[in-house]
């Protein structure tokens, strides 16, 4: 018999969908116009969505003259929530709660008197929010090389961009122990980036075709699909359901399918009933 399977982990995570269900909820509710500051998530079909919703993007607080902003799952510096509630605005905090505790951990270094490295992608809004926690020695670092254009503190704290991998922490850590005399690591690293490779790995691994969907230009997507390819030579990365072929599933007996952190579960659900259609008429 035909079985589809979606990975155990797959699609967005807690934070987004935290923060996609947060936005819906203002747009039925709040009277005022309703905005994120910037796009709630890297997926055009979803933010077409919203915006039927009446959910609009911002770039900038400033650009909002009255209504309800939205904080993003990857948070902001806690100036622009000043900047915002100065303004009048009603202020929508979506920030992922595991975001919020790296926020915490970087203040809490700070406070304790460490120079704070932050292990991280420099200019990705998640980092510039911690660094926006932080005091003016903190410096962000995404490969041991990059600790040599800094000026270290006897005493160092570190924490880490969510979405980075244990590999990249310990690299950085380990380099950091010889250059250091006290040295203080909050792994802040969240299970989920982690998760959804492992378990498109295993599920890949024993299925006969592996369907992966999310945007063609979403780099975690396009790294699930790597992941698959290498357990199932069958695998096809799409973007919508609407891209599935009947002869992907001719004489096969068992379909995976996963989906980036960019995919909302109504995305998969579409999948996966497009692939019932199409392997139902066979
Ligand atoms: Fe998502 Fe929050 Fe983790 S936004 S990747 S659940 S830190």
């Amino acid at each position: 018999a035909l079985t589809i399977e979606v990975a155990r982990h797959a699609g967005v995570c807690y934070g987004v969908e935290r923060a996609l269900t947060l936005a819906a909820e203002a747009a039925r509710e709040s009277r005022g116009p309703v905005r994120t500051l910037g796009p709630l998530i890297h997926n055009p079909l979803v933010v077409s969505e919203l915006e039927h919703a009446g959910v609009t993007v911002a770039d900038r607080v400033e650009e909002v003259d009255a209504g309800t902003v939205i904080i993003r799952a990857h948070g902001v510096v806690p100036q622009v929530v000043d900047r915002a509630e100065r303004l009048g605005l009603t202020v929508l905090d979506a920030t992922c709660p595991y975001v919020k505790k790296v926020h915490m951990a970087a203040e809490k270094l700070v406070r304790e008197g460490y120079q704070l490295i932050v292990v991280g992608e420099s200019g990705h809004p998640e980092v510039e929010g911690i660094m926006g926690h932080a005091d003016e020695r903190a410096r962000v670092v995404s490969t041991p090389a990059d600790l040599d254009a800094i000026e270290l503190s006897r005493k160092v704290g570190v924490v880490v961009q969510t979405t980075q991998t244990v590999g990249a922490l310990s690299s950085i850590v380990s380099a950091l122990l010889s250059r250091t005399s006290e040295l203080r690591v909050i792994n802040t690293i969240c299970a989920a980036t982690q998760e959804r490779q492992d378990s498109a790995a295993e599920l890949a691994a024993r299925v006969d075709v592996m369907i992966v969907v999310g945007g063609k230009n979403s780099g975690n997507t396009r790294r699930l699909a790597q992941i698959c390819q290498m357990g199932c030579a069958h695998t096809h990365h799409i973007e919508d359901s609407s891209e599935l072929e009947a002869s992907w599933f001719t004489g096969v007996e068992h379909i995976g399918v996963t989906a980036g952190a960019s995919t909302p579960a109504a995305h998969i659900d579409r999948a996966v009933e497009k692939i019932r259609a199409l392997t139902e008429a066979r």
